[in-house]
Order: C-alpha cells, then structure tokens, then sequence
C-alpha cells in the first residue's frame, strides 16, 4: 500500500470529517451532545459540546494513527497549572468502515484564540498585552519546570477569555518531554515562530525554542495585523530573522548546533521597536531583546521572563480589561477549574 504524506492523510481526514461534521459521534453514555464545529486542526476537529449539565465544554476529536507516536493525552494528564488548558475528561471511539480509533479530549471552553482576538477585536491595549504576556510566560516556565517542550506555541495555540482576561495554552499535540542527548526532529512548529536553532536543522534543541515563539506571539500582538518573522520556506524565515536581529556570527552557528552555515550576506540588526511599529514601552522592548538571541543558551528562560520588572503592573494589578473590570493573574492554585478528577472512561461506538 502506498504510504500515505502528511499532506493526502490530512485531505483525507478532512473528507472524512466533512462527511461526518456536525455528526461528531459521542455515545450516549458520555453524556455529551454537540453543539458544534469550532476549529479544524491538522490532524483533528474541535467541537463545542454540552454536558448532561447544561455545561458548554469542548472536545477535541484525535485520529490516533498507529503510525505516528502520540504523545498528547500522556503530556496532558501531567499537566495542571492555571495558565494551561485542563484536561477534565476523555474517551476513545472506534469509528468507520475500517474502523480507526479516535482520542476525545474534553476541555473547558474558550470564545477564542489569540488568532481571533486580533482579528475580532484588534491589537490589545499595552496593559492587556502585558497581562496575556506574562501569563503565556507563567504556562510556558510551569510546561518547562517539568521537562516538557510544547514546540508549537503560535496565537492559534493561545486560548483567552478577553472578560476575564485569563489566558490558556492548548494543544500539546507536538509536546515532547525533552531528554538530554536524545536527538528531536528539527522540523517541527509552525513556521514563522521556528526557532533559529531549528531553522538551521538542529536536532539537540532545548526548551528555549518556545521561548523564541512566544515571543514571536507577543510581537505579533504588538504589530497587531501580521506576524513578526515571515518567510515562504525554511531559508526565507532565516532571510526574516537575519533582517531583523542582523545575521548570526559564527559563534551564534556554533551555539545554535545547527547542520548548516549562514550564506547570506552580513546584515544589521535593527532597532526592536521599529521592527515593533514604533512600539515605544521600553521594559517590554528590553525583555524582547533579550529573547530574539541567536544562543539559545543566551535567551532569557521562561521563569526569568515572568521576573522581568515590565510585568510588574500585572502582578499590581493595574490591568483594566475592555468590560472595565480589573484583571489579577490566577493564583497558582491547582483546582482552578474545579477539575474533575476522573480517570479516562474508554466508549467504542
Ligand atoms: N477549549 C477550546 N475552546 C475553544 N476553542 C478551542 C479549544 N480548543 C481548541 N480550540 C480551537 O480549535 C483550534 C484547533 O485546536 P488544536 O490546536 O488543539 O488542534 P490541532 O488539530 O492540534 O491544531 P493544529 O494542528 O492546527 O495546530 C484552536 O486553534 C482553537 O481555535
Ligand atoms: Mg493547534
């Protein structure tokens, strides 16, 4: 049979999901029922559904492809910080002619992610980035402090509520625990938040590539209406970067273990807050600066990130959200959500 790309199993999947969509099996038993479709990833669908409650909630429906590790439902039973999105519930169905295995993943359910936030509600006032900002950072530093590497954080990622202010990292399909000397594929996350590392091909990279995406998102959340580095393939990112931190020297190659050389011509760096649409908050200037560095070893850590002194009128709460009501980051408590504490329940349909 002839092995399937990544790019004909996801039309494949997409065929599959447009003939059933809005037909999301769920067994009686689970006690859910549709309400209906909100995102199409690339290997899923994301439902909004309700509960035998009244409950609105979300399920993410996974074709678990025996081919591929998956690794989410495994990274996601460890996870439990305010700042990243509870798994509360799942199931496994069994689906189709060929009958495949499908994972369920329910979560709480958000209005949106950071992708629509720009596009529904506009570029956030200074206050509000800062609130998003350090809370991604809070997500970002908790995922690290217990060996994971999330290696997609992009606005599509990020879940918010913009009444509340609270924010939600999500989908840890392409998380991996990280291992020293263990090599990890380079090509992984979405393009225009790769790290540098990755786009010259390393395969020992560290946890700092999610630092350099979200940073990336907190630039696009400055910029407001496109995202900060932009390439068409891998070497027109490394064009991007280059133009805008100026191009690596050669100890920047070394510390990035890449498989290839810089060939392009030597550029300068530019100033950061032009890049930034004359974005003027000097504070959150510096902390970018400190973390579009080619040495992942020189970035800032995520932790490092959430002690920067431009958070420090979130942790004041000086935040005013758009309904007028003051924000205060969660407290770092582990029953946010009053999660449900049950273990999976497996329904074959
Ligand atoms: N709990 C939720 N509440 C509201 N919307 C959600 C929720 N979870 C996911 N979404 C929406 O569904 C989209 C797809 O979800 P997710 O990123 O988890 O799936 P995916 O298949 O891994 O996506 P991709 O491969 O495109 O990154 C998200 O970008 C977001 O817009
Ligand atoms: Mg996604």
């Amino acid at each position: 049979m002839k092995p399937k790309t990544s790019k004909n199993r996801e039309k494949n999947d997409y065929n599959y999901l447009k003939q059933t969509d809005g037909l999301l099996l769920l067994d009686k038993a689970c006690g859910f029922s549709l309400v209906r479709h909100i995102g199409r990833g690339t290997f899923g669908a994301v439902f909004e559904v309700q509960d035998s409650t009244g409950h609105h909630l979300s399920i993410k429906k996974v074709l678990q492809d025996p081919r591929f590790k998956n690794r989410e439902l495994e990274i996601c039973q460890k996870l439990d910080h305010p700042n990243i999105l509870p798994l509360l519930h799942y199931f496994f169905t069994k689906e189709g002619i060929r009958p495949e295995i499908y994972l369920h993943l329910v979560t709480p359910l958000f209005p949106m992610d950071l992708s629509m936030y720009l596009k529904l509600i506009g570029p956030p006032s200074n206050y509000i980035l800062k609130a998003f900002a350090f809370q991604l950072f809070c997500a970002v530093s908790y995922v690290h402090s217990i060996n994971v590497c999330h290696r997609d954080l992009k606005p599509k990622n990020v879940l918010v509520d913009p009444g509340s202010g609270l924010l939600q990292v999500c989908d840890f399909g392409s998380a991996k625990s990280l291992v020293p000397n263990e090599p990890s594929v380079s090509y992984i996350a979405t393009r225009n938040y790769r790290a540098p590392e990755l786009l010259y091909g390393s395969t020992s990279y560290g946890t700092s590539i999610d630092v350099w995406a979200a940073a990336c998102i907190i630039a696009e959340l400055i910029i407001g209406k496109r995202a900060l580095f932009l390439g068409e393939n891998n070497d027109g990112m490394i064009q991007s970067v280059a133009q805008i931190i100026g191009s690596p020297k050669p100890e920047d190659i070394k510390a990035m273990k890449g498989n290839k050389p810089y060939t392009g011509p030597y550029i300068p760096p530019v100033k950061l807050s032009v890049v930034l649409d004359n974005y003027n908050d000097d504070q959150m200037v510096d902390l970018l600066s400190r973390l579009f560095v080619y040495s992942p070893l020189k970035r800032m850590t995520a932790y490092e990130c959430t002690l920067h002194p431009c958070f420090d009128c979130v942790k004041r709460g000086e935040v005013i959200l758009h309904n007028g009501k003051r924000f205060f980051p969660p407290a770092d408590t582990k029953t946010n959500f009053g999660r449900i504490k049950t273990l999976a329940s497996t329904c074959y349909i």
